[in-house]
């Protein structure tokens, strides 16, 4: 879930509207990465999903929706009659989600616009949501403001973003562990988001406010390193002196016979949270 890193670090990850719109993730394409990180995520779509309380004819907003695969879900929700429709800076994952859901035949709609200046009026939607886009960017709160201006008043907001410094691998060597986490994530924007973001809500004027932590399991390799780069993590930082390359070897070892021995296991959070704009 390292979904953007730092100019020259590796990647040229998915980043706010400040450094402009890219189009990998941990260096793989990003529609790529984001069916993987899907997978690792389903059961927290789930609970994002029901929380919406999305109901036919209802309309539905996702800003940073990338590929669109969670705006599908939330269309077949507002059928019929309702409007799903997904936002996101990147041009290249607008075009992405216009031919999945052309694929599909799912009525839902796609338009490349910032979070920033949401191109729709006031009041017009019964529920918008964002997921694991807040971490990029520099001004949570106007982002989120904008999400409750276009919500109509008694509408539901719901944001959802990791919290970085929660990350749990199953390493022995502590101090090498918490180093190289620390560095990797720092690279996010803002990596500690997930505990920020009931405040943001309440800065941005979001009423109601409740929040969920809900875990994030990744058992076995292939899906802790999909989601977090963590074998990438390991090896940059042994190669750029963050630990000492001796440290940073005996670490991928222990990776590899964790997994041999039964599958590696890494556990995390995303926090999520949700309230409601004001009535009148
Ligand atoms: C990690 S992806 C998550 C995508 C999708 N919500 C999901 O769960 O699969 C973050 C998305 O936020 C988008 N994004 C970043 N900054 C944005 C901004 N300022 N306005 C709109 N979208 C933005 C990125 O282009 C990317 O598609």
């Amino acid at each position: 879930m390292v979904e953007r890193l730092a100019g020259g670090m590796a990647t040229g990850e998915a980043t706010g509207e400040a450094n402009g719109p890219t189009t990998t993730l941990l260096g793989r394409p990003a529609a790529g990465y984001l069916d993987e990180a899907a997978g690792a995520l389903a059961v927290v779509k789930r609970e994002i999903l029901r929380r919406l309380e999305l109901a036919p004819g209802q309309r539905v907003l996702d800003v940073g929706c990338g590929n669109g695969t969670d705006l599908l879900d939330m269309a077949a929700q507002v059928d019929p009659g309702g409007e799903a429709i997904g936002v996101d800076v990147n041009p290249e994952a607008i075009e992405e989600a216009t031919a999945r859901c052309e694929a599909t035949g799912v009525p839902a709609t796609f338009t490349t616009a910032s979070a920033y200046s949401l191109p729709f009026s006031d009041d017009r939607f019964d529920a918008c949501r964002s997921e694991r886009m807040v971490q990029h960017l520099d001004e949570p709160v106007r982002a989120v403001a904008e999400m409750l201006r276009v919500a109509r008043p008694g509408g539901r907001i719901l944001v959802a973003d990791p919290d970085h410094g929660m990350w749990a691998p199953d390493l022995d060597d502590q101090e090498a562990t918490r180093a190289v986490l620390a560095w990797w994530f720092d690279n996010v924007r803002n990596p500690w988001i997930g505990r920020r973001l009931p405040g943001v809500l309440r800065a941005a004027g979001v009423r109601e406010v409740q929040v969920t932590v809900a875990p994030v399991v990744l058992n076995g390799l292939a899906a802790a390193d999909g989601l977090t780069g963590l074998l990438n993590a390991v090896r940059q930082a042994g190669e750029r002196g963050v630990i000492a390359p001796d440290r940073a070897r005996v670490l991928q070892e222990q990776i590899t016979a964790r997994e041999a021995e039964g599958g590696f296991l890494m556990y995390g959070t995303i926090v999520l949270a949700e309230g409601r704009k004001a009535l009148p």
